[in-house]
This record gives C-alpha cells, structure tokens and sequence, in this order.
C-alpha cells in the first residue's frame, strides 16, 4: 500500500543547530479533548492508535498535545492526512443521495448506509484492510465506524485507505469511563458494523489471530500509563486492560455472527 503522508502547512525556518538541515515548520492537525458526552476521548484515542500500530491496522496515526496556555490539559492531535495529491473519497461526510440499494447488495448489510455503493466497491478493492478493520473495532467496542474512514477508489487496489476517529471507542464508548467499562464487558457488543457481511473470512481469522497471540506486555503498553489521561485514571486503565484481555476469547465468535 502507499504511504500515508500528513499535512505540512507551513515551513517557518531553518533549526539553527541543525547539521542535516532541518528546518522547523506547522502540521496540519485536528485536536480532540475530553468532555462531557467524551469523558475518555483523548484516552481512547491514543490507546486505539497504539494498538492499531502494534496490529497493522491501517489508521490516521495521532499524538498526545498540550498547549502552551493549557498546559494541563491533554488533547490529542490527529495528523491530518495530506489528500491534495490523490483522489481520496470522504466517507466522513453526511451522504444526502439516499441512493436506492445497488442491485445484488450481499443479504444481511446496513441497507439504510451512506455512501452504499461506494462501500460495497471498498469492500472488494481492499478485503484486507476492511476485515482487519472491521475484527478491531469488535475488538475495541467501536460502533462509530460509518463514517470514520477514508480511501482512494479511483486506484484499483493500489490506494490509500485510512481509518480515523477512535474517540468513540474503549472508555469512551459511552459518555462515561464506568458506563463505557460496562458496554465493553457485554460479549455481544457491538451489535453490528457497516461492513458486516462483506468481509473476507480468511483475513478476519488473520486479525483475529493477531489479537489473540498479541502478548499481554503489548497490550499492557498500549494501554497503561503511569498518569492519569485526560479523566482516565491508572486504575481506569487497568480495568481496560484487564477488559480487552477478556473480550479476546469473545471475539472468534462474534466475528462468527457477521461474516
Ligand atoms: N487524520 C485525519 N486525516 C484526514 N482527515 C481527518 C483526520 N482526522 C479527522 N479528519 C476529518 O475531520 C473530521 C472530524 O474528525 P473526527 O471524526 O475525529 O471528529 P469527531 O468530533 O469524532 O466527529 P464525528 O462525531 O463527526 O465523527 C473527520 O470526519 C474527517 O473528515
Ligand atoms: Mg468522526
């Protein structure tokens, strides 16, 4: 696949103890903080981010930030992708077509989706990625996958695909830690997921078996910090940790209800 770049918006000067050249300049980001309906965003987003990384899932990478005048306060910042050199659809956005389902749609797909077509031609130009994806957010209680990804459908399957937004995820699946906590200890949640009944068994069990061999350390840094983050306290983060450990041995089967 091709590399995803981020945003460059600005060169602002050359670093003055530089031997290489480097020079200082301004990303393009998107920055997130806790708040009331997202008491863990922040959290949920870097743990989702890490462990994508650690799994191989395609997704927008993002960094904890603070700001100067803030300094207390922990936000996350999404690198936004640099799109200005590829034909990237954006699934992100609010489909007011409300086109009629395409003829021969696969039994059992969200009918009501945005953007169905578009999603249908997804599924069949990256099977990898789309189950993979898909297996992880069963895996981290991601029900807020409908419009959170982006790719390059002009390209064969030679593009871009990108997943972004896990601030929905983990302990921010429900607008509190313990609410989110409870969600994500209830095996058949999430209930459903837009690519369902589209992906690739094979590749799924692939994903699946990552996670499951994934060691314990793996998780444990992906997941606990000796801080707290933003609202999410180490004894939160724990209780992620000792979460996902379970919902592991879950997910062979509820993989198994949507394929
Ligand atoms: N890394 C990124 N690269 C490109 N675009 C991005 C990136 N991160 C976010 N965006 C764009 O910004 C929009 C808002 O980001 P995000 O979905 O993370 O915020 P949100 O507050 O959770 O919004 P929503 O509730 O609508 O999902 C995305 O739908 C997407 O279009
Ligand atoms: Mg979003």
């Amino acid at each position: 696949m091709p590399i995803l770049s981020y945003k460059i918006l600005e060169k602002t000067k050359p670093n003055e103890i530089s031997t290489t050249g480097a020079e200082e300049g301004v990303l393009s980001i998107l920055i997130k903080t806790d708040n009331e309906h997202y008491k863990a965003q922040v959290y949920s987003e870097l743990v989702a981010n890490r462990l994508a990384m650690f799994l191989g899932i395609p997704v927008a990478i993002g960094v904890p930030a603070k700001h100067s005048e803030t300094k207390d306060r922990l936000s996350f910042a999404s690198l936004m992708a640099f799109e200005e050199d590829s034909e990237i659809y954006d699934f992100t956005h609010t489909d007011y077509r409300s086109l009629e389902p395409p003829r021969n749609t696969p039994k059992g797909i969200l009918q009501g989706m945005d953007h169905l077509q578009e999603v249908i031609k997804l599924t069949k130009l990256y099977p990898l990625e789309i189950a993979f994806l898909t297996v992880f957010d069963f895996w981290v209680g991601n029900e807020d996958r409908p419009y959170n990804f982006k790719a390059e459908l002009s390209k064969g399957n030679r593009g871009i695909i990108f997943a972004l937004d896990h601030g929905s995820s983990l302990l921010a699946c429900k607008s509190t830690i313990d609410g989110s906590l409870e969600r994500l200890n209830q095996h058949n949640y999430p209930s459903f997921h837009p690519f369902q009944k589209m992906i690739h068994p094979l590749y799924a069990g692939e994903m699946i078996e990552r996670i499951v061999s994934m060691p314990d350390w793996a998780v444990e840094s992906a997941t606990i910090f000796d801080e707290a983050i933003g609202n999410v306290t180490p004894v939160d983060q724990y209780a992620l940790f000792e979460t996902l450990k379970v919902r592991r041995k879950y997910l062979r089967q509820q993989i198994q209800n949507i394929i």
